[in-house]
């Protein structure tokens, strides 16, 4: 069993928090957060909900206290501003990378060997930062985004198909951003038949272009960015490392030549197990979207150049 600390306990870490914990695969969970007794409060909320849901993870909250977060295996960074309305994850730069590179040097400190899972956006930027100040394995640093957008674009297929999203297999990859990811159709499939011969051209559009500004439509509706899902996603990846699934998911990753691009943290499927994310899946892309993804990866690119 293993201990999780989730940095930042608001809606996304609490949400994070709550599904680790209903899904009963870690001893522990600690939710740290700025806001004083912010983190106490939220882990004392879900502590009485343990005899209801019928989970043993021990759920505990801390103000700013990182030697609370000792010895940690996975440590998920959700702390810093979400999207408002009209905001792209973008415009976050500034504020977050202060907080990011603060949270990631006090936990590192307390849990030397620690698997890094990065949410705060802008993300792929976030994940970069992590990268360039942790001086660890890169096999340690991992991106949560793409999981979340792949599950979006599963979610408007099978609205499409009328069929159950479990029934759809579909992957996003590149950047985690409205213009920069790449919801990849041909490859999307309704249980092995791909979705291009059940779909026409006009709704597969429509399809890409909801997954691509799936997260701005939901801050539109709910005045921030959304946490269900974003949770849901994380404590997937999470559950992947510490029980050692070998689950393949998107993540943005420190890629090292990998589809053709050096020193940048960007989606692409990979292995997810105890080692981190454990080896990169190399899909044969068609031209146009080798194109998709050099595109993606020089807006990334420019976004890392404000760090
Ligand atoms: P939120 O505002 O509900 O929670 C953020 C929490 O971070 C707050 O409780 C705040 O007090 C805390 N915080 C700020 N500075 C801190 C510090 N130095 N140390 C510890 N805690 C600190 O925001 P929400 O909705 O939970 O979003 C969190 C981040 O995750 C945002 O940057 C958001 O854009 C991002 N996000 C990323 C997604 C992804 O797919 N990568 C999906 C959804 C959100
Ligand atoms: C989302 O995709 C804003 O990254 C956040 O919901």
């Amino acid at each position: 069993m293993s201990k999780i600390s989730i940095i930042g306990a608001g809606n996304v870490g609490a949400s994070c928090a709550e599904y680790i914990a209903m899904k009963n695969f870690a001893a522990e969970v600690v939710l740290l957060d700025i806001k004083e007794n912010f983190a106490e409060g939220k882990a004392l909320d879900l502590m009485q909900t343990a005899s209801l849901n019928g989970f043993d993870s021990r759920i505990s909250g801390s103000t700013s206290d990182y030697s609370k977060t000792a010895n940690s295996n996975v440590i998920v960074v959700t702390s810093g501003i979400p999207r408002k309305p009209g905001m792209t994850r973008e415009e976050l730069i500034g504020i977050n990378a202060g907080i990011v590179k603060t949270v990631v040097l006090s936990c590192l400190e307390h849990s030397p060997n620690a698997i890094f899972v990065i949410v705060s956006n802008p993300m792929d930027t976030m994940t970069q930062l992590t990268k360039q100040i942790l001086g660890i394995p890169k096999h340690r640093i991992i991106g949560m985004g793409g999981a979340l957008d792949s599950a979006r674009f599963k979610h408007y297929l099978s609205s499409a198909l009328s069929c159950p999203p479990s029934d759809v297999d579909a992957m996003v990859i590149g950047g985690h951003g409205d213009t920069t990811m790449i919801p990849l159709l041909r490859l999307a499939s309704y249980k092995g038949v791909p979705v291009s011969q059940l779909l026409s051209k006009e709704v597969l559009d429509k399809v890409k272009a909801d997954t691509m500004v799936g997260g701005a439509t939901l801050t539109a509706m709910l005045g921030t960015s959304a946490w269900y899902a974003p949770g849901a996603a994380v404590s997937a990846l999470v559950q992947s490392i510490v029980c050692d699934q070998k689950k393949m998911m998107t993540c943005c990753v420190y890629l090292d030549g990998e589809y053709g691009e050096f020193d940048i943290c960007i989606g692409v499927p990979v292995i997810l197990g105890k080692g981190g994310w454990e080896r990169i899946v190399a899909l044969s892309l068609k031209d146009d979207e080798k194109a998709e993804f050099q595109k993606s990866a020089l807006a990334v690119r420019s976004m890392n150049a404000a760090l």
